[in-house]
């Protein structure tokens, strides 16, 4: 596609709003979009009320996620109807999917741009502030990774950001749609990922999610000019390397990653996060089954007993990492005996935390065309309900060992019940709820926990959500 070029002062005294749903990958999206969107002046609104420009970045995963946002289209039309001067974009996965029924079906909608298009929004939104042709851009890239956009952040003060390392998805798992609507998989330039971390923890964050639809494949061609006359020659960084570089960057800096696929996790990436303790100790690694029939129908490349050995290895690694997984519910053929394998799974594995879904049949996947989606809904609904109740009963148990030993937190914000309480982290992901104000005695001042603080903790209670616990020490602000 040819593109004129925007003015570069097309946004000057006019607001952006950008509204997001779906996974981390688009919240980094958004950000990026307020990147490309801000160097071209346009500022930031509060709502879509007061915004010249709206745009819903958006998510078809399942069939519910769609759902939302062809309602909130009609909300966002309404809206449109009262100020008619507004451009309205609808941008990420649905669009790249659903473009041409957009277009057709919501005259509202001025823009459609797909993840690889988010470059020619200035371009697409001047056309439409001068009122021309509807603009549409769903290319698909190879290269596209946005790799020196640094992403203007939605929460400027938090104290954790998510990095975008790879995009796209090569993977194919039979169920998935992330493989049409975001292409094929692309490493991001570790010197420009590198570069994006040092300025987060310059500007006070302490804690960053490298993300990627399969971290583990990470891998980047690097290329290093050598000035003694050798010429050029090439680099491969792949992800446990580039983890390591990150990590070096400060050791009060948390790394986190996800999504890591099964089939890929290495020792080495495990040996890697077993010899840095600022690499956080909790590793996402969705199974979507308990049951090898299914896996091997969802095109997983992967066994039970295979994720099993995976599970033992981190286990051997690192005894005290957190594990959580995502599972889905009535897939394709799934048998109660098949459900049980994943109960049993879960069991097994003792799950921390895990995202549970039912089976939501989407148009164009290996699975929509070869496999009926042939469980009932009330058995998709019921067997969810039991993976639910058991994820309850794991997460509890798990918490319940937690008490009464110590965890380093790193401080976030205040806590959603109490004024007086702050939230924080522990390595493996848990949200540890402690009190703000650390009262002194004698010639100690005592201390108001903040944001960006570390301090070890005493856990002394909790529920299957979250954990209670009392300061032991502040280590570092
Ligand atoms: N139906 C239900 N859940 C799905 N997921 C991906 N595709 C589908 C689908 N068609 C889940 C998987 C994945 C997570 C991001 O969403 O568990 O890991
Ligand atoms: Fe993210 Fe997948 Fe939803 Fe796209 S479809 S927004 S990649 S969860």
């Amino acid at each position: 596609m040819d593109f004129k070029t925007a003015s570069p002062a097309i946004g000057v005294g006019r607001k952006i709003y950008i509204e997001t749903y779906g996974c981390q990958m688009n919240v980094v999206d958004s950000e990026t979009v307020m990147a490309i969107m801000a160097a071209r002046g346009f500022a930031r609104a509060d709502d879509a009320g007061s915004a010249d420009v709206v745009l819903v970045n958006t998510c078809s995963i399942r069939e519910g996620a769609e759902q939302r946002i062809w309602h909130r289209l009609d909300e966002l039309a309404a809206l449109k109807r009262r100020r008619p001067a507004m451009v309205l974009g609808l941008i990420g996965c649905m669009a790249e999917r659903l473009a041409e029924r957009i277009v057709a079906e919501r005259p509202a909608v001025d823009i459609v741009a797909g993840p690889d298009a988010y470059r020619s929004l200035p371009t697409l939104v001047g056309e439409a502030f001068t009122g021309g042709a509807r603009g549409v851009n769903i290319e698909l890239s190879k290269e596209e990774t946005y790799a020196e956009i640094s992403p203007v952040r939605l929460d400027p003060t938090g104290v954790s950001a998510f990095v975008a390392i790879m995009r796209g998805c090569n993977n194919f798992c039979s169920y998935c749609v992330v493989p049409y609507t975001r292409g094929r998989e692309r490493s991001r330039d570790p010197e420009t990922i590198l570069r994006e971390v040092r300025e987060l923890f310059d500007d006070g964050r302490r804690e960053v999610t490298l993300l990627g639809q399969n971290v583990n494949s990470y891998n980047y061609e690097l290329r290093i000019t050598n000035y003694d006359g050798a010429g050029e020659e090439t680099v491969a960084v792949d992800f446990p390397e580039l983890l390591k570089r990150v990590a070096a960057i400060s050791p009060l800096l948390r790394v986190r990653f996800a999504t890591s696929h099964p089939k890929d996790i290495s020792d080495r990436l495990l040996e890697v996060m077993a010899d840095t303790p600022n690499i956080c100790r909790a590793i996402h690694l969705p199974a979507q089954s308990g049951s090898s029939r299914v896996l091997d129908r969802m095109n997983r490349r992967y066994t039970r007993e295979w994720y099993l050995e995976r599970i033992a290895a981190i286990r051997r690694a690192m005894p005290e990492a957190a594990i959580s997984t995502d599972l889905i519910a009535g897939f394709c053929g799934e048998t109660p005996e098949d459900h049980a394998a994943t109960l049993s799974l879960m069991r097994e594995v003792g799950y921390e935390f895990a995202f549970m879904f039912k089976y939501s049949e989407r148009e164009g996947t290996r699975a929509a065309q070869t496999m009926p989606d042939d469980v009932p809904d009330e058995v998709k609904t019921a067997r969810l309900e039991e993976i639910i109740a058991l994820q309850n009963e794991l997460s509890l148990a798990s918490n319940r060992r937690d008490v009464g030993r110590e965890f380093e937190i790193l401080v976030e914000g205040t806590s959603k019940r109490s004024d007086d309480k702050v939230f924080g982290r522990t390595s493996q992901n848990k949200v540890v709820v402690v009190p703000r104000v650390v009262p002194g005695s004698g010639s100690d001042e005592g201390y108001t926990l903040r944001p960006g603080d570390y301090a070890r903790v005493r856990i002394t209670g909790c529920s299957s959500a979250t954990l209670q616990g009392e300061l032991v020490q502040r280590t570092s602000s």
